[in-house]
């Protein structure tokens, strides 16, 4: 079983980023956390600034995971190639937030990804992506 967690643009700052939004962890720490509740999954970890470099992510995954979560930080809200690319690929991907996306601004309660994720969790902090990847191994073993 592999799993990918892509973290998209900001999320490199987190610890030190509005830390009463998104937490004191750093993004290493919250990897680690992510990482303690697995011991038979494989886990690899990305983060990228750029939507291109999330885009070939993507693309390069669609053959080696068994599933893909990702937090596209604001991407989420306008990305349509972003959107494209979760459509395009065979890997069923959750979408995490590590806030509830729904209890800030308007803006922030559109997501582009929604539509195509296999589901969202938002406003669960670095616990969010333990119950994503717990529910892709599910799929992944069980089928739906
Ligand atoms: C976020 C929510 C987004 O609106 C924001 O732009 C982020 C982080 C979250 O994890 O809560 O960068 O995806």
């Amino acid at each position: 079983m592999r799993i990918l967690v892509i973290n998209g643009p900001n999320l490199n700052l987190l610890g030190r980023r509005e830390p009463d939004v998104y937490g004191h962890a750093s993004l290493e720490e919250v990897n680690a956390f992510i990482r303690g509740y697995f011991k038979k999954t494989e886990i690899d970890f990305f983060q990228s600034n750029h939507e291109g470099a999330i885009l070939d992510k993507l693309h390069a995954a669609s053959e080696v995971y068994d599933g893909i979560v990702i937090n596209p930080g604001a991407l989420t809200h306008y990305a349509y190639a972003l959107h494209d690319a979760i459509k395009a690929i065979r890997p069923p991907v959750m979408e995490v937030h590590l806030s509830n996306i729904h209890a800030r601004e308007s803006f922030r309660t559109q997501s582009v990804v929604a539509p195509v994720a296999r589901g969202t969790i938002s406003g669960l902090g670095p616990y969010g992506y333990v119950l994503a990847i717990r529910a892709l191994v599910h799929f992944a073993k069980k089928g739906n």
